[in-house]
């Protein structure tokens, strides 16, 4: 294994909490990857202490060194990075995806900046592309949207079925998804299939039952679109328990196109994440502050619907735990950009940058119940981003403007 030492960090963002300030930051701060993890973070004053625990070897021009001591395993090469200054911040943790889908749906989004209103029934339209496409071209598109998600900075993502709502068909989007993340989510709960339009009860059968069982292999979470056009609060009554019932983690969408029962619902059965949360009523902010679910915030649903942004500011003074996705589909967002999300947070939904930055990494990690990622104490995976810019602000000061420098997931550059 390599280690890389990365010094003259000029504001390291680690979240791991101190002195009141949830981004943990530190100025002129180094950090050092090991096997794949965080093994020190500390001023830059102190980096040379640390890579004289390594013996020097030049090859080639390249400053590495070679760990020294007869307690190590092998010998283990030391690459010291300059980063001149620049923001170090967590690689992004995108929780909300469904990047497994055939054909995209830029006509509707031309219609909606027309002033035509999104429909769930949309989703219908990509089940058929979905069903139409091989495996090959599913998996080549997958592997696209990953090195597009790399590239912006997100180092975990989750990755949602939902566009062929057959029995083989979620089974296939799960194993695909499954190639690329350990999380996946089954959502065969996305809308009620054309072929059994007049028979609802029939298709919740299909999802609760053998779509359940067939998806399971593959799928760590399952979630339910509750919303007017998709699934009633009763219908999700139904399904959260029978995934529950197959011990898979459950997370909903909930209160995207208007007020209802999704987020209570969320609560009640203690889901790790709602997602959405678009139409909130006082008591559904006063439930999911007194919870541990997470609250899920999707600005770039907004940006391409047109629907009001929700206002995070409403949330976080109540105590809630605040997410950033993108939410990444053809029908409501198709974009797989976080500092997009960042940017539009800091805009329209009254998040400072320290706190979107925040829910763009350990909020997403917490909405999926990791505690490796999202954050760069000692120990944690070494995911993480090396910005164009010297601080963090800049994500939403700089809006639209390619400021992923270096992207290192694992310890290792992407
Ligand atoms: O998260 N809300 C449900 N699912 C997607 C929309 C999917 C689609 O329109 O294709 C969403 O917005
Ligand atoms: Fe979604």
């Amino acid at each position: 294994m390599t280690a890389t030492l990365l010094t003259n960090i000029g504001e390291l963002t680690t979240n791991v909490a101190a002195d009141g300030d949830p981004c943990g930051t530190l100025h002129d701060a180094a950090l050092l990857m090991e096997d794949g993890r965080v093994a020190w973070v500390g001023p830059a004053s102190e980096a040379g202490d640390v890579s004289s625990r390594f013996a020097r070897s030049t090859t080639g021009g390249v400053t590495s060194v070679v760990e020294r001591g007869a307690q190590r395993r092998d010998e283990t090469p030391l690459e010291v990075v300059d980063v001149g200054g620049r923001a170090v911040i967590p690689g992004f943790v995108d929780s909300h995806t469904h990047l497994v889908f055939g054909g995209d749906r830029a006509d509707e989004f031309e219609s909606r900046m027309a002033g035509i209103p999104y429909v769930a029934g949309g989703i219908r339209r990509t089940v058929a592309a979905t069903r139409a496409a091989s495996d090959d071209e599913l998996r080549a598109r997958l592997l696209g949207f990953v090195a597009e998600l790399h590239a912006q900075g997100t180092t975990t993502f989750e990755v949602k079925t939902g566009y062929d709502l057959t029995v083989e068909g979620e089974a296939r989007l799960a194993r695909l998804a499954r190639e690329v993340t350990d999380e996946v989510t089954f959502l065969g709960a996305h809308v009620v299939p054309a072929e059994y339009a007049d028979d609802r009860d029939g298709y919740v059968d299909l999802v609760t039952g053998p779509m359940l069982e067939a998806v399971k292999p593959y799928a760590k979470w399952f979630d339910v679109f509750c919303e007017t056009g998709a699934f009633t609060p009763a219908e999700t009554h139904r399904i959260l328990l029978a995934g529950i019932g197959a011990d898979l983690l459950p997370r909903l969408h909930a209160n995207q196109l208007g007020y209802g029962e999704g987020v209570a619902i969320g609560v009640e059965y203690g889901v790790w994440s709602v997602d959405h949360c678009t139409y909130l009523s006082d008591d559904d902010v006063a439930a999911l502050a007194g919870s541990d679910t997470v609250a899920t915030l999707l600005p770039g649903v907004e940006f391409s619907t047109k629907h009001p942004y929700p206002s995070a500011r409403r949330l976080i003074d109540a105590g809630v735990t605040v997410a950033l996705a993108s939410d990444c589909n053809p029908g409501t967002s198709f974009t797989s950009s976080m500092p997009l999300m960042i940017a539009l947070a800091v805009r329209e939904m009254g998040m400072t940058p320290g706190e979107a930055v925040w829910a763009a990494t350990a909020g997403g990690a917490r909405a999926l119940n990791r505690t490796d990622v999202g954050q760069l104490g000692v120990g944690a995976r070494a995911d993480l981003v090396v910005l164009d810019a010297p601080t963090r602000v800049h994500l939403a000061y700089r809006p639209g403007v390619p400021l992923v420098r270096d992207v290192f997931k694992d310890g290792a550059p992407v």
